[in-house]
């Protein structure tokens, strides 16, 4: 199984937001992280970050034509962009939402995810961890 990890927008400044949020782990080390798990769990791994919504829709498309599974955190992105609503919609493989922090212990308008009735699974609030559980969710499916 090939794994599409797709992050988006702020997250290259992981390691500067707020810890108590983010956990203070920079996007490197995070995905180091994914790699490590993927290889643990059997599977392959492709991690992606950009600041740009057309590049993470272009990401989204390559998807189609060789991820199993695809784990998505769009940041902000989440809350409001159909765009990249409707490119996750083309794909006909499970997708995970993962955020690191919980969206819905947040401010009102953190609440909605405009992605989330296509997604297999949403995994909210478990810092880094919640990219494992994401994995073996994609894997073994629990
Ligand atoms: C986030 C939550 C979003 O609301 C926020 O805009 C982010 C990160 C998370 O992982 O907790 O940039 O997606």
């Amino acid at each position: 199984m090939h794994v599409a990890v797709l992050n988006g927008v702020n997250l290259n400044v992981l390691e500067k937001r707020d810890p108590k949020l983010y956990g203070g782990i920079s996007l490197n080390d995070l995905e180091t992280q994914i790699y490590a798990w993927a290889k643990e769990l059997g599977c392959t791994a492709r991690c992606r970050h950009t600041n740009s919504e057309g590049e993470y829709i272009d990401w989204c498309h390559d998807a189609l034509d060789w991820a199993g599974g695809v784990i998505v955190n769009p940041g902000a992105w989440t809350h409001y962009s159909y765009a990249i609503r409707d490119a996750l919609e083309l794909l006909e493989v499970p997708i995970v939402e993962v955020h690191l922090s919980n969206i819905e212990e947040r401010e009102e308008w953190r609440r909605n995810s405009v992605i989330a009735e296509l997604t297999a699974k949403r995994i909210l609030g478990r810092g880094p961890d919640g990219y494992r559980e994401a994995l073996r969710f994609l894997v073994n499916g629990n």
